[in-house]
């Protein structure tokens, strides 16, 4: 890619120092596809080479953010190809510029994962928030398994991902995923506004800033990327995720198959 550009599910837009990513694909409840996750790969690696680019502001719209990663791809994954979740994962793990998320209702799966990532997090008081993977026969992604403990405990960690609920905007806020919410009216302006003001401060300072935040943990939190995603590999092709995944594309409950994993 040589410019920002929009492909049919991501909006980009730059304008003033911030580049906008939209996930938009509402009759999926913004799920995301691999297309999806190498547009959005694709648009923040151009920003990190481009001067005029300050900030990274991803959102969906006021009632949605996104539903996850989309299960059908799941599906049909294939085990010896790149994955372009895990390509985005770790272009955002790593990403130099501020990333600002605006959180305007679900927030699954990688919907949530991806905010411990991300540096400015604000929500609708609406939001619902889920880590599901354990529902799915699957095991957390995005690092979670390291980062959520850090901030949220490990109490609050286990509850969130061993039972896989959902939960609200407060409880995000206690398991440190988000910094504050909003009225769903105000969350995509309020989100803009945090931008702005990100854009308006020195830039190598910044940068600079973000740099030392983060750099005791990247280094395993890259590590912690690639383990949890060769163990999800090898538990997505287990009988019991299949049986899920089918189960909910075929819009019926689940006859999972309980066996002990060794
Ligand atoms: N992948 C693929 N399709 C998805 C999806 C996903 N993650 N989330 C929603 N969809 C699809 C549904 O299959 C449905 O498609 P259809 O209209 O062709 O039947 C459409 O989006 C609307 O979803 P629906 O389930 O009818 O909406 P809802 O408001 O009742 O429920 C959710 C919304 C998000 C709670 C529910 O769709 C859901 O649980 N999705 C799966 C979330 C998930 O497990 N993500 C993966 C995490 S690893």
């Amino acid at each position: 890619m040589t410019k920002i550009e929009s492909t049919d599910h991501i909006r980009a837009n730059c304008k003033d120092g911030i580049l906008e990513l939209e996930i938009y694909r509402r009759d999926k409840k913004n799920a995301l596809t691999e297309a999806m996750y190498q547009s959005l790969t694709q648009n923040i690696q151009f920003a990190y080479i481009n001067q005029d680019i300050r900030v990274i502001y991803l959102h969906g719209q006021e009632d949605l953010f996104t539903s996850g990663n989309d299960l059908n791809e799941f599906v049909k994954f294939n085990p010896s190809e790149e994955s372009c979740a895990l390509q985005f994962l770790k272009t955002i793990a790593n990403c130099p510029l501020p990333i600002v998320v605006a959180v305007g209702g679900d927030a699954i799966g990688i919907g949530t994962t991806l905010l411990l990532h991300c540096d400015l997090v604000i929500a609708s008081t609406q939001s619902r928030f889920q880590l599901p993977f354990v529902n799915l026969g699957l095991c957390p992604e995005g690092a979670s398994s390291y980062l959520l403990p850090i901030q949220a405990g490990h109490k609050l960690s286990n509850e969130l991902l061993l039972l896989g609920n959902s939960f609200d905007a407060s409880v995000a806020h206690q398991a440190g995923l988000i910094n504050s919410s909003y009225p769903k009216e105000q969350i995509l302006q309020r989100g803009l506004e945090m931008c702005k003001q990100l854009a308006s401060k020195p830039y190598d300072s910044i940068m600079s800033t973000k740099r030392l935040l983060k750099q005791h943990h990247q280094k395993i939190t890259n590590d912690a990327l690639e383990t949890e995603f060769s163990e999800f590999l090898h538990l997505l092709q287990q009988p019991a995720a299949k049986e899920i995944l089918r189960a909910f594309l075929e819009k019926r409950a689940p006859n999972i198959p309980i066996s002990k994993l060794h």
